[in-house]
């Protein structure tokens, strides 16, 4: 099992303009998918799982959009908190929240201190977050700690400054949808991760997709740059 899975969630509103609805019903049905993909993972015992939910870039969608989204975040944090809190499930939301109105960053700050001692499954939702950003805030917040060092910094120094430095680096990565990019999502902690990209909606993505994108996940090597025999090597030796 990947211990942790990041996804990008994509296709709703193409899902809903198959059925001709509006854009805004396929995220409506995208909130109950995310319910199905947490309680898969508790069945899996994944430990991680990490959602994009609203990229940084995500704010240039038509207004009504937006507020739409936003007013969605608002009323999921309402409902699902208190169930997320009885099954283990500890809540981080992880991004700029600075350009968030004070009630949904209330909110936020409220769940994820409702959840902090939780220790089933660490679901984060991504944000107005991005992947550069991240980088950035980090390296301001690592130059800000000794402010006369010049030269020397680690990539260990920068990486306590991440967002999620809380976790590991994801396993898995998948993004439904059909389209095969990253569009700025986690990117200094995707070196490594496997992907996994399907064309199917995110509303479609239901637990037996989750499962297949798990199997393809399973039958990959991971050699972080060794050759397939050193790994073979490991196993017999371990
Ligand atoms: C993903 O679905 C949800 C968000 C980005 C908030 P989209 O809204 O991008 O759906 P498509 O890609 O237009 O179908
Ligand atoms: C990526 O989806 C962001 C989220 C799913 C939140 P987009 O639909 O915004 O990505 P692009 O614009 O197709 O790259
Ligand atoms: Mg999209």
């Amino acid at each position: 099992m990947p211990r942790h899975v990041a996804i990008i969630m994509d296709g709703n509103g193409r899902w809903a303009k198959k059925r001709f609805m509006p854009r805004v019903a396929g995220h409506v049905k995208g909130v109950e998918m995310v319910r199905e993909a947490v309680r898969a993972c508790l069945e899996r015992n994944i430990q991680y799982l990490t959602l994009f939910a609203f990229s940084s870039e995500n704010w240039r969608r038509p207004q009504d959009e937006v507020s739409f989204l936003m007013q969605l975040f608002v009323k999921a944090l309402e409902q699902e908190v208190e169930k997320l809190d009885r099954n283990g499930v500890r809540l981080r939301v992880v991004g700029d929240l600075s350009p968030f109105e004070p009630r949904l960053r209330d909110l936020i700050r409220a769940a994820e201190e409702k959840t902090a001692a939780n220790t089933r499954l660490d679901l984060s939702i991504a944000a107005n977050y991005g992947g550069r950003w991240d980088i950035m805030q980090a390296v301001n917040r690592m130059l800000a700690t000794s402010p006369e060092k010049r030269e020397g910094w680690s990539e260990a120094d920068l990486e306590t400054h991440l967002a999620m430095s809380f976790a590991p680096e994801p396993d898995l990565f998948i993004r439904t949808g059909g389209e095969e990019r990253i569009s700025n999502f986690l990117l200094w902690q995707l070196a490594y991760t496997e992907f996994y990209f399907t064309p199917t909606l995110w509303p479609d993505f239901d637990t037996a997709e989750f499962d297949l994108a798990i199997a393809s996940y399973q039958q990959r090597e991971r050699r972080f740059g060794r050759t397939s025999g050193q790994l073979a090597g490991d196993a017999s030796s371990a």
